[in-house]
């Protein structure tokens, strides 16, 4: 069952708001959600066989060693999934948490509603006792429409929160804090700062399959709010910000350009050369993460990492 709180005039008059904002800000922005939709969804499961984008295969070793460890530690009622997209690597934490005996439904959140579509079926029929009831929502914003309840476990997995800055993510964590009881745990997926030589082709890949993704967010546009791009005319730029400890997805223009958006009635130059930041993808260290989860009312307990050190899983417990 599919629980919708977006539809298609909440999404346009959302994006219409980021864009308005984001592209006549200086240097201009979009929020990375507005890759997503079926076409960008695709993409993205694409760019997780890449053999340059190493998280997604990391993670999933890191939960296929310790889904039965976190499914101890739990208790695990209800697995609640934050951003759940195709839902592939839960099933690793739905297995443990069936096998324990514990669990009775799984939650998937996501902006998505054709992802979680195809994953509300597809667990339906593979866990036949399990309840499977999928939300359709903005995790930054319909967090209070998850269901109580007791021994709750909340996925946010593929290092996503790295897509919100510091600022962002202080409220997201407090705000996801407030919906949880004392006990209750966060298990979060973080990608951490490793070799600049790694991280950076994992966002710009030999097949051209992230710059792709990256130009998707111009055909959202396009086609949620009447604009012209032209995609082809936008170079796809992927580069480590040492100070802030991100990589940042850009689009530059490859030449002089402008670009007309009737709805929010905006007429944009774009000179050549000229730049829009569509993504950060933070990276995380230990100790920096452990302080936002504490200042966010989690205790992170456990802390799970692969050998090279480019992926943790964290638990955290609601204090
Ligand atoms: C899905 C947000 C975790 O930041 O690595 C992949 C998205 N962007 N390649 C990430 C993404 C470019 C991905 N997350």
């Amino acid at each position: 069952m599919l629980e919708k709180h977006l539809d298609e005039d909440d999404l346009a008059r959302n994006l219409r708001a980021d864009v308005r904002a984001g592209l006549t800000a200086d240097p201009r922005w979009l929020p990375p959600k507005w890759f997503y939709d079926a076409r960008g969804s695709e993409l993205f499961e694409e760019i997780t066989r890449l053999p340059e984008y190493y998280p997604t295969r990391t993670e999933r070793a890191l939960l296929e060693q310790h889904a039965p460890e976190i499914a101890r530690i739990t208790e695990a009622k209800t697995l609640i999934e934050l951003g759940s997209g195709s839902s592939e690597k839960t099933r690793l934490l739905l297995d443990a948490m069936v096998a324990a005996g514990t669990l009775g439904a799984f939650v998937p959140l996501d902006v998505s509603e054709s992802a979680l579509a195809a994953a509300v079926t597809a667990l339906t029929g593979a866990y036949p006792g399990l309840s499977v009831h999928g939300v359709v929502g903005d995790m930054t914003r319909h967090l209070h429409h998850l269901p109580d309840g007791d021994s709750r476990v909340v996925a946010f997995l593929g290092g996503t929160l790295g897509n919100l800055v510091p600022a962002e993510r202080a409220a997201f964590l407090t705000a996801l804090r407030d919906v949880l009881h004392e006990g209750e745990w966060l298990l979060l997926g973080a990608a951490l700062v490793t070799d600049p030589a790694v991280l950076v082709p994992a966002y710009d890949d030999a097949a051209g399959v992230t710059a792709e993704f990256n130009r998707n967010v111009l055909h959202v546009i396009n086609r949620e709010l009447g604009a012209d791009f032209d995609p082809s005319a936008f170079r796809h730029v992927a580069l480590w910000n040492p100070d802030d400890e991100w990589i940042e997805m850009r689009l530059r223009s490859l030449r002089d350009q402008r670009v007309r958006i009737p709805d929010p009635g905006l007429d944009l130059h774009f000179p050549q050369g000229s730049e829009l930041r569509t993504e950060i993808s933070a990276k995380f260290r230990r100790p920096a993460l452990a302080a936002e989860l504490s200042a966010a009312g989690f205790t992170a307990r456990h802390w799970w990492t692969d050998p090279a050190d480019r992926f943790a899983v964290t638990l955290a417990e609601a204090a």
